[in-house]
């Protein structure tokens, strides 16, 4: 199959940052306690619906991955970039963690309890959004979690806008329209956080959680 450029430019781009990248983002979100709280959320409900894998889509250097594991989940990653995975596999040996893309998974259907997507949908044209939401429903199990993270804006008259992000060619998302998206999908929104950029910030965007479980 014939890989949409997208991926492949993506995957180039953070295959380029990866070491960097992990440098700057190595710890556990101790700086970012609300994206922790939800985290934290996440895993609980994820465990008070029986457990089950869950799968960090687009884990990057897979701290994150570790720090759900630390949550006592069952976590494992997958991320486009294989240097991303080379890196995450180093420094996390006892997680499992896959190259692969979201937009096709190789996951079995209904297999996973939770299904976390942290700044990784960012880079997903608007248009195979719906095709990224099918297969994070897909691979969920009834009753499954759904995470996702997002730089997001205020304006739902557009479901995306472009920003200049530093690796790669990335949009910023209305959480009303993800939401709606997702409703039409098959999720229901269990919650949503949005967090004001602080003051020193490099650019004056929001930042979104959107909690959602598979029907
Ligand atoms: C901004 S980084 C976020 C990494 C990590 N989730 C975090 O919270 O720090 C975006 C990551 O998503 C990955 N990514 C982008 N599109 C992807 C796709 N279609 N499938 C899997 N991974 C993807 C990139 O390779 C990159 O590692």
């Amino acid at each position: 199959m014939i890989e949409p450029d997208f991926l492949r430019t993506t995957r180039t781009a953070y295959d380029a940052v990866a070491g960097l990248y992990a440098e700057l983002f190595a710890n556990a979100l101790e700086d970012h306690p609300l994206d922790r709280a939800m985290l934290i959320a996440f895993a609980d409900l994820v465990r008070a619906n029986g457990g089950g894998p869950v799968a960090d889509l687009g884990c990057g250097p897979g701290h994150v991955t570790a720090l759900l594991h630390s949550f006592g989940l069952d976590a494992s990653g997958v991320d486009l970039s294989s240097e991303m995975i080379a890196i995450a596999r180093a420094a996390h040996p006892e997680l499992r963690f896959e190259v692969g893309s979201m937009t096709a998974l190789d996951l079995t259907d209904g297999s996973l309890g939770g299904a976390l997507a942290r700044y990784s949908i960012i880079h997903t044209p608007p248009e195979q959004l719906p095709q990224v939401c099918a297969e994070f429903h897909r691979v969920l199990a009834p009753g499954g979690h759904l995470l996702l993270a997002f730089q997001a804006h205020d304006d739902p008259s557009e479901l995306a806008k472009s920003f200049d992000h530093k690796v790669a060619l990335a949009y910023r998302w209305s959480p009303d329209r993800v939401a709606a998206l997702l409703n039409e999908t098959g999720f229901t929104e269990t919650a949503r956080l949005r967090q004001v950029a602080p003051p020193d910030a490099e650019r004056d965007f929001p930042q979104a959680h959107l909690l959602v479980t598979k029907v």
